[in-house]
């Protein structure tokens, strides 16, 4: 296994161009299955959620290939069972499940099992293809669906820990294709969301308000093909943006959107970092004295869960004591054991966690948990004094294009040891 040394230390200045949007991309490609017409995907980035994907579109009967960023699928015939051989590897798998649904009438799907980030059900995702008249049984590991006829109806997607936004996309994919009308309630208004819809709205379909907390959808009886350009990754930016914070450095972001982070720019600004924004372009310029804040992560346009991690590490070397809740994934702190072994002080009450700011952390072998933990203990690493080896680095390449090359770009110090 791929282990990333970190060498502590080395400023951060420079320019890095920020990848296309992993989470938006994984729906869209599974999107291409409701038509037999081909699609054509740009600005889908390099990494291996994006080869699982492209593995299942390819097992379920589809044509891809891929050049430079750019995928083309043509799903003229369909097979409608995805195993759990390639499922088991990647969660956004059950994302195949709504254009299956839509297209086909029927689907089985190995069904997702927890992480480390906690429990994922998929009951929401059910509950809104059932409300358009599909029904579920979970047989021998697997999720299956099938209809008779899809209809158009009104389901409400809140779950306890507020809407989902894989569900919202799932359901939105089968209705689509459904007769009639269908209104989803508390739908989630991730820009991930948007993206998708706006791809759909340009296969044929009809679909309102993405973006809120209401999707209308007009089913049509069939889509066709279309080409979308992928929207730049918020929480890849996110995660350089705190880079610059932890290391004081000048550290511009080109090709993002920064309407999509709202939420890390104003936690950053209240901490005192100064941030410039531009038409596509975000600059984070260090502050020798910042202060602590208290976060509450929260659906969009909230402060986003992935970027939980990453801020765990700035304010672990933030003097004052800052605070951090958790609502979305309660459990989705396996960080803060690792970064205790590099020095921070972090106490864990229930789903929040209490961080008194160190002077300085010290470099450690640490393991890599999950994709986001994972960031948060190379961002760690570039502060700490020595150096941080970080094991398990698949998870970083599940989410990150390049992160040791785009970071050594910015003037870090970072090895990848091949296994
Ligand atoms: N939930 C349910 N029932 C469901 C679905 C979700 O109770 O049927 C709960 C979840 O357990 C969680 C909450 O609802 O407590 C929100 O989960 P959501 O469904 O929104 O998560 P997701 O759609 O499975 C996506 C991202 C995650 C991101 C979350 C929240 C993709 C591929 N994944 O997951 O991204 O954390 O939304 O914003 O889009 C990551 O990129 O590192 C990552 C984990």
């Amino acid at each position: 296994m791929d282990k990333i040394l970190v060498h502590g230390g080395h400023p951060l200045n420079g320019t890095v161009r920020v990848s296309g949007s992993k989470n938006s991309a994984l729906p869209i490609l599974a999107a291409a299955l409701l038509t037999r017409q081909p699609c054509v995907i740009s600005n889908v980035p390099d990494l291996s959620d994006i080869n699982y994907m492209l593995q299942i579109l390819s097992h379920l009967g589809a044509h891809v290939e891929r050049a430079s960023g750019v995928v083309r699928i043509e799903a003229e015939k369909l097979k409608t069972e995805a195993p759990y051989e390639i499922v088991r590897k990647m969660r956004a798998s059950v994302c195949v499940l709504g254009p299956l649904l839509g297209r086909e009438r029927e689907a089985t799907v190995s069904l997702p099992g927890g992480c480390v980030i906690g429990d994922r059900p998929i009951d929401l995702h059910l509950k809104g293809f059932e409300a358009l008249g599909a029904v579920s049984r979970i047989e021998h590991g697997n999720v299956k669906l099938f209809a008779k006829e899809l209809r158009g109806a009104t389901v409400n997607l809140r779950g306890k820990q507020g809407p989902t936004v894989l569900g919202t996309d799932n359901v939105m994919m089968a209705a689509v294709l459904a007769e009639g009308t269908t209104v989803i309630e508390s739908a989630a208004a991730e820009p991930e969301v948007v993206d998708l819809a706006n791809f759909l709205n340009k296969m044929g379909a009809k679909i309102e308000g993405a973006g809120t907390r209401r999707i209308v959808i007009e089913g049509v009886p069939e889509l066709h093909g279309a080409e979308h350009e992928v929207i730049p990754d918020r929480i890849e930016a996110g995660t350089y943006l705190v880079a610059g914070a932890i290391m004081g450095g000048d550290v511009m972001l080109r090709r993002v959107d920064p309407t999509h982070l709202g939420a890390l720019i104003d936690a950053l600004r209240q901490s005192g970092y100064a941030i410039e924004v531009g038409t596509g372009t975000l600059r984070i310029k260090g502050h020798p004295s910042p202060t602590p804040v208290q976060l509450t992560t929260e659906p969009y346009p909230g402060f986003p869960t992935d970027m939980q991690a990453q801020m765990c590490a700035l304010l672990s070397q933030t003097s004052g004591i800052s605070v951090i809740s958790e609502t979305i994934f309660p459990q989705r702190f396996m960080h803060v054991s690792e970064l205790k072994r590099m020095g921070a002080d972090i106490s864990l009450d229930g789903h929040t966690a209490i961080i008194k700011g160190v002077e300085k952390m010290s470099g450690a072998p640490v393991m890599a948990s999950d994709l986001r933990a994972s960031a948060a203990l190379v961002l760690a690493g570039l502060r700490a004094d020595g150096v941080t080896e970080v094991n398990r680095v698949y998870h970083i390449d599940r989410g990150y294009e390049s992160i040791d090359e785009k970071l050594n770009q910015l003037g870090a110090r970072i090895e990848r040891m091949k296994a």
